[in-house]
């Protein structure tokens, strides 16, 4: 599939990566083996979205609620993160893509918060791709977290209720500063969200796909795009070519 197909490339995709446990159920494999291949398919995922422009690119990497799982698959989860940061980031500098990290960082272990800082740091003038981390992230918490931050300065009367709008919240919460994703892709057949971007994915487009995360290729990646590009974001008003002809 050529590259130049898509008129409508989405600014920002964000992508809920499902399914690494069954893929390896499937096989046989510990899940631990998912997770590893799983790592690989997000690899291949930043390539692509580089080399097709896509300005933002989020993976949701570890969510808020995932520390429920037995403590050998974090642990396992954790490892890999790790390994990724320390292996991949020259390459990801190179490719001039810039990290920034989301979720909460209350109560990390230190060496992990430590090498997310220093992702963010490495490529923080980088221009290309920004690939947002979503780690220990949780649409709620981050919300919660805003809330309070909003609250506090209320408390401290450097701000009045009344002032309090939607954009001020979008600047409080962890993608201040990030555009709405424009397309979500959930893998593994999953149809929910699991408390991912609740806020920011007002308008977003949906598109769930039936493959396990670590099947997710650069065709299966275009192919989303794709239908991307045909469907017709209205954002409550009138499809631009509804309103060109006034039917
Ligand atoms: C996604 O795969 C990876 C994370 C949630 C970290 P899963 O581990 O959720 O795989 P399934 O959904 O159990 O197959
Ligand atoms: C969502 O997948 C979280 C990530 C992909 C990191 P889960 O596998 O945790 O979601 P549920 O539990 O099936 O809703
Ligand atoms: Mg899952």
């Amino acid at each position: 599939m050529s590259d130049s197909l898509f008129v409508t490339v989405p600014e920002h995709v964000a992508i809920i990566m499902d399914g690494n446990g069954r893929w390896a159920k499937g096989r046989g494999l510990p899940r631990t083996m998912g997770h590893r291949k799983g790592v690989e398919a997000v690899r291949e995922t930043v390539r692509t979205a580089g080399d097709i422009g896509i300005k933002y690119l989020t993976l949701f990497a570890f969510s808020s609620e995932n520390w429920r799982r037995p403590e050998a698959e974090v642990t396992d989860l954790l490892g890999l993160l790790k390994a990724f940061i320390r292996r991949d980031l020259a390459e990801l500098h190179r490719q001039n893509v810039r990290i920034r990290v989301i979720g909460d960082r209350q109560g990390l272990r230190s060496d992990i918060l430590n090498l997310l800082i220093e992702a963010e740091e490495t490529t923080r003038s980088n221009t290309a791709l920004t690939l947002v981390i979503a780690f220990n992230y949780g649409s709620r918490d981050e919300i919660a977290r805003a809330a309070a931050s909003l609250a506090k300065d209320v408390e401290a009367g450097r701000l009045r209720a009344q002032d309090i709008s939607p954009e001020l919240i979008n600047s409080r919460l962890d993608t201040a500063g990030i555009p709405d994703p424009d397309l979500i892709i959930r893998t593994s057949g999953e149809e929910r969200l699991s408390n991912f971007l609740l806020w920011q994915a007002a308008y977003s487009e949906f598109i769930f796909l039936p493959e396990y995360w670590p099947d997710f290729s650069r065709d299966l990646f275009l192919s989303a795009l794709e239908k991307y590009a045909s469907r017709d974001r209205r954002f409550g008003g009138l499809s631009a070519k509804a309103a060109a002809t006034g039917s």
